[in-house]
């Protein structure tokens, strides 16, 4: 089947009707579905499914072994999500088994095509979560302490799954199991448009993380407070959200990101108590990730001191600067006519996994350039130059 009908099967799993797109967390209710859907259909390509000590599905073609040749991406999306930014990836690798089964081959080296879980962190904060874990980035007891936006913590909802969050953590031998990880993905950006071309190899990948910013202040009445007796902790928190713009702009390719706030207790005519923000930062280099994220830092403490309030501030996740594997890289692109090289801004399990395996990616060309949004698009016959790419790696790293 092509990759966009295969694609368009999912198209009613997990939407969210209240922001728009979709919002497929970790076992969540269509997340959950999705995993079912992989399963049936990796079965009806004659894979061997299963699920590893980190929530992450693997779908085998052949025996399972040492040094496999693996492909895939992730099923779960940010809140408000698109349909590509994750799935296409799993999508593309099914079609890609499909197509070389179809033409007779078998491969002569294990093939694994695979579902990171939790990549966003839409659920649980720490985003590429299965692939932290597998490789040892995050511990298991991190991992399991950690809580959504209910209070439920992750052990629990992996217990409730079926699955032993004791058994979390790094895994060794599935570590072995990677020989080397080609992960195709929607493209991020402009590039591809730009360019005219439908598919790209990547490059590198931005340093990055996620820090907490916790502003404690005065809840208080919203008409019975005058204004110069407030300590208001939204005050230093709109002034931060603004500290990380500038200096996000005043540094060469930097980010800096407030996508999450939350007022407590959040009444309109209620002075909040406390407010978090949850600021994403990127650089290209860990030392300006580093100097941007120091400088808000001390930005929120000026701002907080200001108002008489206090703010904490936690490091949720952080990784440094990827470089793919050149070598994979050039071979890609090679192997694809010239293929554009792209650098990307964006986080990926293959970013986390190429500290431990030759890892290579690719992108498929987004007419729009927008993610992490409804509006993140791929036309079918890009998925399909994608999926031909795929399978023709696949095809030499196996035979
Ligand atoms: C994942 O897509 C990220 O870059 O946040
Ligand atoms: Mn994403
Ligand atoms: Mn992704
Ligand atoms: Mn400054």
């Amino acid at each position: 089947m092509s990759t966009s009908r295969l694609l368009a099967e999912l198209d009613d799993v997990g939407r969210d009707r209240r922001r728009g797109g979709y919002s497929r967390h970790v076992f969540d209710r269509g997340e959950r579905e999705l995993r079912e859907w992989f399963t049936e259909q990796a079965g009806r390509r004659g894979l061997q499914v299963e699920t590893d000590r980190n929530a992450n599905l693997w779908a085998w073609w052949g025996e399972p072994g040492d040094d496999a040749v693996v492909t895939g991406s992730h099923l779960d999306s940010v809140p408000g999500g698109g349909a590509f930014d994750g799935p296409l990836g799993v999508v593309s690798a099914l079609a890609a088994v499909e197509s070389l089964r179809d033409s007779g081959f078998r491969p002569r080296r294990p093939l694994a095509v695979v579902a990171f879980a939790e990549e966003e962190g839409g659920r649980f904060g720490v985003p590429c979560l299965g692939s932290r874990l597998l490789s040892g980035g995050i511990s298991r007891d991190a991992a399991c302490a950690l809580r959504d936006p209910d209070g439920t913590t992750f052990a629990e909802v992996m217990r409730a799954a079926g699955h032993d969050p004791e058994r979390a953590g790094r895994d060794d031998a599935a570590l072995r199991r990677i020989g080397r990880l080609v992960e195709l993905h929607v493209e991020q950006g402009k590039g591809l448009i730009d360019l005219h071309r439908p598919v790209a190899v990547a490059d590198s990948i931005l340093a990055h993380g996620r820090w907490r910013f916790r502003f404690r202040g005065e809840g208080n009445h919203a008409g019975a407070t005058p204004i110069g007796d407030r300590r208001d902790p939204m005050i230093p928190a709109a002034r931060t959200v603004l500290a990380a713009r500038r200096e996000a702009a005043a540094r060469e390719q930097a980010r800096a990101t407030v996508g999450r706030v939350e007022a407590t207790p959040g009444g309109t005519n209620v002075i909040a108590s406390a407010v978090d923000l949850w600021l994403d930062a990127r650089a290209p280099l860990h030392p300006a990730a580093r100097a941007l994220v120091d400088e808000i830092a001390r930005h929120a403490h000026e701002h907080a001191h200001d108002e008489g309030c206090t703010v904490e501030i936690t490091e949720e996740s952080y990784g440094d600067t990827v470089h793919f594997d050149p070598g994979l890289r050039d071979e890609l692109r090679a192997q694809l006519d010239d293929a554009p090289v792209l650098p990307t801004g964006a986080g990926h399990d293959a970013g986390v996994l190429a500290a431990h395996a030759p890892t290579a990616m690719l992108f498929v060309r987004n007419p729009t350039g927008v993610s992490h949004a409804p509006e993140e698009h791929a036309e079918p016959d890009d998925c399909a130059a994608g999926t031909s790419a795929l399978a023709d790696v696949l095809r030499r790293w196996t035979a």
